[in-house]
């Protein structure tokens, strides 16, 4: 019998979402914009998404009522600065309002002020890498202060790792390459995000906020005959952030698969191993792993898992898959790891980016037409997982 895995006192339990993904009707940013565009590689339109803008409280509800103590959610800056300079307050304070909502309810708010997308006035002039991008990030950042003055945590930009993959992509996409799994990232959008995170943080800094960082991807590295192509591939995706995040608060961790790594490179996942979305390898082992690699590179930062899950239609496989990784995950923090909590992704069938609302990464279904919420029975599990404060 395998013995229980117990987690360090005031660890925290919780569920994630992001703005774009749940909300509905960002008609000002660059994914709304994208997602009409002719020859859209998106699957379908985000549209009402979850309607979540509007029923947000009903969504803190359901993450208080399981039993789990934070929540993660992010802010949309197009409806903040829909025009450049233009700040809607109404919007401002529905962040605010969230905020507020999570403490009411005993839930520890962690917010992230940028979630992928842009307003459309930024990617029309210069986007992430553009001249003015970073007082344009550090004014926004500014103007987010008084929303997420009493948040727990406070996340600069989520992914920029992954974000500078993503043109990398694109132009393979283009060519019609073959994309065996995550290309590494374009250098200049890998340094002109990290110095976007400066910008943010210096502002967060300076204003006393709550403890502040990024968030990553973060990966299960798997040597199978191709060392080399492995380091170079894990020197570019997380080293480099991981560095940039030294002296930060925090660094957040999103870990949901593995990469192997053979005397070519990449290694597609072998079929049978691969999960509903993006053709990712189901690999709970990834958790711990990368847990383990973080430490090592930054045994004075605070780690938080700020996403890990599984797209599937199948509840019971989202609990055995999490029970797996949360294993790996008590084995890590065991091994010294400084782990201050777990946040599945996500509370929501959301829309998952460019595949639509295909794949089912939620903890809770929502019905498309009526936006109705079904909990499904792995958000009642993490809530019993939550208030024992470990696996059974
Ligand atoms: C992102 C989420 C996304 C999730 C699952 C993460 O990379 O932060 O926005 O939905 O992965 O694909």
């Amino acid at each position: 019998m395998t013995a229980p895995a117990q987690f360090p006192d005031g660890f925290l339990w919780g569920t994630a979402t992001a703005a774009h993904q749940v909300e509905g009707g960002n008609v000002n940013n660059d994914h709304w914009e994208m997602e009409h565009a002719p020859h859209s590689p998106f699957a379908e339109p985000s549209g009402d998404a979850c309607d979540s803008w509007h029923r947000w409280s009903d969504d803190l509800d359901l993450v208080a009522g399981a039993g789990l103590t934070t929540y993660r959610f992010s802010l949309e800056w197009s409806r903040i600065e829909p025009a450049e300079g233009e700040v809607s307050r109404a919007a401002l304070d529905h962040y605010r309002r969230i905020v507020d909502g999570c403490r009411d309810r005993g839930l520890a708010p962690i917010a992230t002020l940028v979630h992928f997308t842009m307003p459309r006035w930024m990617m029309h002039d210069g986007g992430w890498t553009g001249p003015k991008a970073g007082d344009r990030v550090a004014r926004f950042t500014e103007l987010a202060l008084p929303a997420v003055a009493d948040a727990e945590y406070v996340a600069t930009i989520n992914e920029p790792n992954l974000m500078a993959v993503q043109p990398v992509i694109g132009a393979m996409a283009r060519r019609g390459e073959e994309i065996r799994g995550l290309p590494v990232p374009d250098q200049g959008v890998a340094e002109a995000l990290i110095g976007l995170h400066r910008r943010s943080m210096e502002v967060l800094r300076g204003a006393g906020s709550a403890p502040a960082g990024m968030t990553l991807v973060g990966l299960e590295y798997i040597d199978e005959g191709g060392q080399e192509h492995l380091q170079t591939a894990r020197a570019a995706m997380m080293d480099q952030f991981l560095h940039a995040a030294a002296g930060d608060d925090f660094v957040g961790l999103q870990i949901y698969t593995a990469q192997r790594f053979g005397t070519d490179g990449l290694i597609a996942p072998p079929a049978d191993r691969q999960t509903l979305a993006h053709g990712m390898e189901r690999r709970p082992e990834a958790l711990g792993a990368a847990i383990r690699y973080a430490s090592s590179v930054l045994p004075e930062t605070p780690l938080i898992v700020t996403e890990n899950g599984i797209a599937t239609a199948d509840d019971a496989d989202r609990i055995a898959f999490t029970t797996d990784a949360l294993r790996g995950l008590a084995e890590a923090i065991a091994g010294g790891g400084d782990v201050r909590g777990y946040v599945h992704w996500s509370l929501l069938d959301n829309f998952e980016w460019m595949l639509g609302f295909a794949p089912t990464f939620g903890l809770v279904a929502v019905d498309r037409e009526t936006f109705a919420r079904t909990p499904k029975p792995s958000l009642a599990w993490l809530g019993d997982v939550a208030k024992r404060n470990g696996l059974a």
